[in-house]
């Protein structure tokens, strides 16, 4: 009881940590993919800060962004539904591990003053990135060291068609707001915003406070006064510096500055409360503009003139650079200086265009999509394009209904497929088994790793086993039967799920001096429930006889222990058609004087000598024959039920490719697997022989 709700607190605790990773990284993976030229001269920033930003091809940072972006889009969609657990979580870990002490030294050093994880949407200081990535960190190390407790809600048959879309989605999003420009726009500069006033300190606002900070010296020791503690005389006069006490109202836009590059004058104001239409041409570097379009620029310089209204292009380029511009393309408009950064912000193209009245931002281009005669029929208060608007509320919901419905339909397209095939399951086993509606045995499928696996490779198998598991569950009882040392490690891993765990063997004594033994009661006591009894290799290599074996399940019962009892003839018998005799004297000379309730505790794993480890596998009639036999000699001995009751499980080279015609047999309830249950994937394909 204290064990489940504890499981239960810990499966809530992983999963809140999946979603709020999940969260993070679709919001920072979106927000960035929204803005690529954004991330862009963010990592640009970087780069700088470091020093690097010559090692690298200039194309870098565009596609670093878009990488990025991508990258934190599908891992957060993949922790969201909970595809691919390991690799989800580990890169999610390796990330974060990556970022967290590189957010430790910027907020240090302060070599860039915003770290840009969320784009312009959500702006952070450094220090409080870092604290985000701390608990970023220890959700992301919660989720991967507990991983197989995330629950998914696709099926793995689907899983990889939600990545797709996704990383398909965020790419094609990237690549059309880089043409065209931001769907949306979180800059101070959007549409609609009115420049002029966002630059303005309303007269009630609360200015910044700032103080001075005298150094003085006395002794040879130096110390920081201010006015409020300035010392006596005995301390000499060194320095003084101001500091910002308490910070005040700082206005949206602070570095908009137009200079024309004729007069030299600040024309920002006359431009801002220029009552007509103005065309900004907005070029953050000249020379690197794309001119693809100068004389589609020309012609709305012309209509500009024609129509009365002003046009600008405002660049942080060097004069020459402009003048080659000028050269390069007949450029007869006038040129501003404004700072790089603001241009970056305006617009994210190069160039682009924006639209402005009375210092509103009307509209704004990429150079992509530059209104062109079709569009500028008229001037511009007759055209729609003319009129004040904010931002474009329709285009977030058409992206997120591009990404919402697609996924939608995939996943109900997946709950149909996994619904049908667990009921062409169900209709399979009832068309297979007719008495399937009263079956009362249990099909399992116990996994026997013999002489194998080190105490640090049987851990490793099992908690692969039990994620896997845990994310397409079982059609059957699951079993993995270890050798003594493995148990009680095993057996405390497996302690809450649905996998079970045996011994390979026991002793035929109850206790005392039998060195190297170990007991059915030991056994029980690591937690272990089953015990693989009369194995042909204990008979064959170990001398063990019916009645050694006889002792050896009284002691497992009585111990609580369920048997797997091993029978099966020897290839020489098989050729001399003596199979069922061999058989029937086996379950006679170590079974048959269990009462009828023991007998009921024991579980018959039919395995032909000839086919343990031979890659040769029984047929699957010569199977289910031997099974419909040995069904027949225990109805015959403790009655129908008992033998109806009885699981008989099928050993000897099966595999994931034989397992599901093996298993379709109607006496066979399950295998006994030894060499395909040493890799989990493939006991999990012997598993899904019980899947349709
Ligand atoms: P095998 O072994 O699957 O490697 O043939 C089966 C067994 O001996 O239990």
């Amino acid at each position: 009881m204290e064990n489940k709700r504890l499981h239960i607190i810990k499966a809530t605790l992983i999963n809140v940590c999946r979603f709020l990773l999940a969260a993070v990284f679709i919001f920072s993976g979106f927000v960035k993919a929204v803005d690529p030229f954004g991330s862009t001269y963010k990592i640009q920033d970087y780069l700088e800060a470091f020093g690097i930003s010559a090692w690298f091809p200039s194309f870098f940072p565009l596609l670093g962004a878009i990488a990025l972006s991508t990258l934190e889009f599908a891992l957060g969609v993949m922790l969201f539904f909970g595809i691919r657990k390991g690799t989800a979580t580990l890169l999610t870990l390796f990330l974060i591990c990556f970022m967290t002490p590189l957010t430790l030294y910027l907020a240090i050093a302060d070599p860039v003053s915003d770290c840009g994880c969320f784009g312009d949407v959500w702006i952070l200081t450094n220090w409080e990135t870092f604290t985000k990535n701390i608990v970023l960190l220890l959700a992301a190390f919660v989720a991967f060291k507990w991983r197989y407790l995330i629950i998914r809600f696709i099926s793995p048959k689907s899983e990889w068609l939600a990545s797709l879309y996704s990383v398909i989605f965020i790419l094609i999003l990237s690549i059309y707001c880089l043409i065209h420009l931001p769907i949306l726009d979180f800059r101070p500069y959007r549409v609609g915003v009115n420049i002029r006033e966002d630059m303005s300190i309303p007269p009630d606002a609360k200015p910044g406070v700032y103080e001075s900070i005298f150094i003085l010296e006395k002794n040879g020791e130096r110390k920081e006064f201010t006015l409020d503690d300035y010392p006596d005389s005995t301390w000499t006069f060194v320095d003084v510096r101001t500091a910002l006490k308490e910070k005040g109202y700082e206005p949206p836009i602070r570095d908009f500055c137009m200079k024309s590059l004729e007069t030299g004058d600040d024309i920002t104001a006359e431009v801002l409360d220029d009552k007509n239409y103005t065309f900004l041409l907005i070029a953050h570097r000249i020379e690197g503009a794309d001119d693809s379009n100068i004389d589609l620029i020309n012609e709305i310089y012309d209509y500009s003139v024609e129509r009365g209204y002003a046009f600008y292009c405002l660049t942080s380029s060097p004069e020459d650079e402009i003048e080659q511009w000028k050269d390069k393309t007949g450029a007869e408009y006038p040129f501003c200086l404004t700072d790089d950064m603001t241009l970056k912000t305006i617009v994210r193209a190069n160039p682009g265009l924006a639209l402005i009245k009375d210092g509103t931002i009307l509209k704004k281009w990429s150079n992509n999509e530059f209104p062109d005669e079709y569009v500028l029929t008229d001037s511009l208060d007759k055209l729609r394009l003319g009129e004040e608007r904010s931002t474009d509320l329709h285009k977030i919901g058409w992206t997120l209904l591009w990404f919402i419905l697609p996924l939608s339909l995939i996943l109900g397209l997946d709950l149909f497929l996994v619904k049908r095939s667990a009921r062409l399951a169900k209709e399979n086993q009832r068309l297979i088994n007719p008495l399937i509606k009263n079956k009362m045995r249990k099909n399992i499928v116990a996994g026997n790793w013999k002489m194998n696996k080190t105490l640090r490779e049987g851990i490793e198998f099992v908690k692969e086993l039990k994620e896997i598991l845990a994310e397409d569950k079982p059609n059957c009882e699951v079993l993995v039967c270890t050798p003594f040392i493995h148990l009680a490690s095993v057996a405390t891993i497996l302690e809450v799920s649905a996998i079970g765990v045996g011994a390979e063997n026991c002793a035929d004594k109850a206790s005392g001096a039998y060195t190297g033994e170990v007991s059915a009661a030991m056994v029980a006591s690591t937690g272990a429930k089953y015990v693989i009894l009369g194995h042909s290799e204990r008979r064959a290599y170990y001398g063990e006889t019916a009645g050694i074996l006889k002792e050896k399940v009284k002691l497992a019962l009585s111990n609580g222990l369920t048997p797997i009892f091993c029978i099966g003839e020897v290839l020489a018998e098989r050729e001399a058609n003596k199979q069922n005799e061999v058989v029937y004297t086996q379950l006679a000379d170590s079974l048959f004087d269990l009462s009828v309730e023991d007998f009921s505790r024991i579980v018959l794993a039919y395995e032909p000598v000839w086919a343990i480890g031979t890659g040769r596998t029984a047929t699957s009639l010569q199977a289910q024959e031997m099974h419909a036999y040995i069904r027949s000699v225990i109805a015959d001995k403790y009655g129908k039920e008992a033998a109806e009751n009885t699981s008989i499980l099928y050993g000897g080279s099966c595999n994931p490719s034989n397992a599901k015609e093996l298993f379709g047999n109607p006496d066979v309830d399950g295998g006994l697997i030894g060499g395909a249950a040493l890799k989990a994937a493939d006991f999990k394909g012997v598993i899904d022989g019980f899947k349709a």
